[in-house]
């Protein structure tokens, strides 16, 4: 953690100043310390990174307090749904410590930013690098690997920084401790270490949905918000029958397994979308088939299984343990909501929200790109 970063903090709920003390450090990076403010309650910093983590999310600290002969944790808020939430940690922790290098090669980096300029409505790279030199303070809301929260610090001459509650955040300090003007935070999005108003651009890319209650998800990241200032999140859309189907099955047996069960189990259909996808076949529909939301047209026939019956990712960008584990990142989160678009836009419309665009970068996505109005 750089040092500067303390002056940006604050403590989640009561938003107070925060100081830090610094116990061990390597270059210009603490490495392990504690953050303080007027309440009793404290905040280590893990491997560089703080942690705001509070009671069940919190890791076992009994170590860490006798090491720095620090006071007891008082007892502290508890969100009722904090056992749900770290169900789904432990998904996003075992695969963000498998997955380190997800999307920093380039292999995936043509696929990904084709997709992000698709996201963004823009047409080439170029508007997408253009669009973050605008602002000053940006936040990545779970990182995962944190390829994304590095390419927009490399493109812009603001402050990033990135929150992630589970150890992701970890790999996300790894791969972006070398960039002057990046930080990270290992926290829950419910709680942030932020002051409200405070960032220019919010990004929120397949994170929102695998959080207990997705709307109260995206409340709490709007509320971080300045006026005139810009978000972006990305949500899971509410398929035909025969996939929800499909999708329910599947995971009420998948979210079951432990991950390396789950990877596993995933292989079969990992290998079936590759099967269907190397066919490389098209077939035609002259008519089109409501009941299941399928329009007329002419299909990719690994694409139309997917989008409609079956979840099957597969992309010859990469290996067969990414595709895989794109697979498991479906059918393994405990949490992982799918929304329609009506019930999005009646979220910003409740916040008065009247610049907005929903970009139609793939069918089972929703995009959005809003500006918070200014009162
Ligand atoms: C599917 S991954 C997406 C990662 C990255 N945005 C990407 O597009 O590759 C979801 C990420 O959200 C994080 N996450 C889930 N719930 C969260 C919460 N309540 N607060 C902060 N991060 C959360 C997970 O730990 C995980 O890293």
């Amino acid at each position: 953690m750089k040092t500067e970063l303390a002056s940006y903090l604050c403590t989640p709920g009561t938003l107070d100043d925060i100081e830090i003390t610094t116990f061990q450090s390597e270059a210009e990076e603490v490495i392990e310390g504690v953050l303080n403010s007027s309440s009793p309650v404290w905040y280590p910093v893990l491997k560089g990174v703080p942690c705001f983590l509070q009671g069940t999310l919190r890791p076992n600290l009994n170590w860490f307090q006798e090491k720095y002969n620090l006071p007891s944790i008082a007892e502290e808020f508890e969100r009722e749904s904090a056992k749900e939430q770290s169900l789904t940690n432990e998904t996003f922790s075992d695969k963000w410590r498998r997955f380190q290098n997800y999307g920093l090669e380039s292999s995936h980096q043509e696929f990904l930013y084709e997709w992000y300029c698709k996201k963004f409505g823009f047409s080439t790279l170029e508007e997408l690098q253009a669009f973050y030199q605008k602002f000053e303070y940006i936040l990545e809301v779970g990182p995962g690997s944190g390829f994304n929260t590095k390419f927009i610090a490399e493109n812009t001459p603001g402050k990033v920084f990135a929150v992630d509650i589970s150890e992701a955040a970890f790999t996300t300090f790894e791969n972006t401790k070398h960039l002057p003007n990046c930080y990270v935070v290992q926290a829950d999005l419910m709680d942030m270490p932020f002051h409200d108003n405070f960032f220019e651009f919010i990004i929120a890319d397949g994170v929102l949905h695998h959080t207990p209650d997705t709307k109260k998800a995206f409340l709490a990241i709007y509320q971080k918000l300045k006026p005139g200032g810009q978000l972006f999140f990305y949500v899971y859309k509410k398929m035909g029958a025969a996939r929800q189907f499909c999708d329910q099955y599947i995971r009420e047996s998948f979210t079951q397994l432990d991950p390396e069960s789950c990877y596993k189990a995933c292989e079969g259909i990992t290998e079936l979308g590759r099967e269907l996808s190397r066919l490389n076949a098209k077939i035609t529909l002259t008519q089109p088939i409501p009941v299941l939301g399928i329009p007329a047209g002419t299909h990719d026939v690994q694409r139309l299984l997917y989008y409609n019956f079956l979840k099957c990712f597969w992309n010859e960008a990469f290996d067969f343990e990414t595709n895989n584990m794109v697979n498991f990142d479906w059918y393994h989160p405990h949490n992982a909501w799918q929304h329609t678009e009506d019930e999005v836009e009646g979220w910003l419309r409740e916040l008065g929200i009247k610049d907005y665009q929903f970009n139609p970068a793939n069918p089972n996505g929703i995009s959005v790109l809003l500006t918070k109005p200014v009162p």
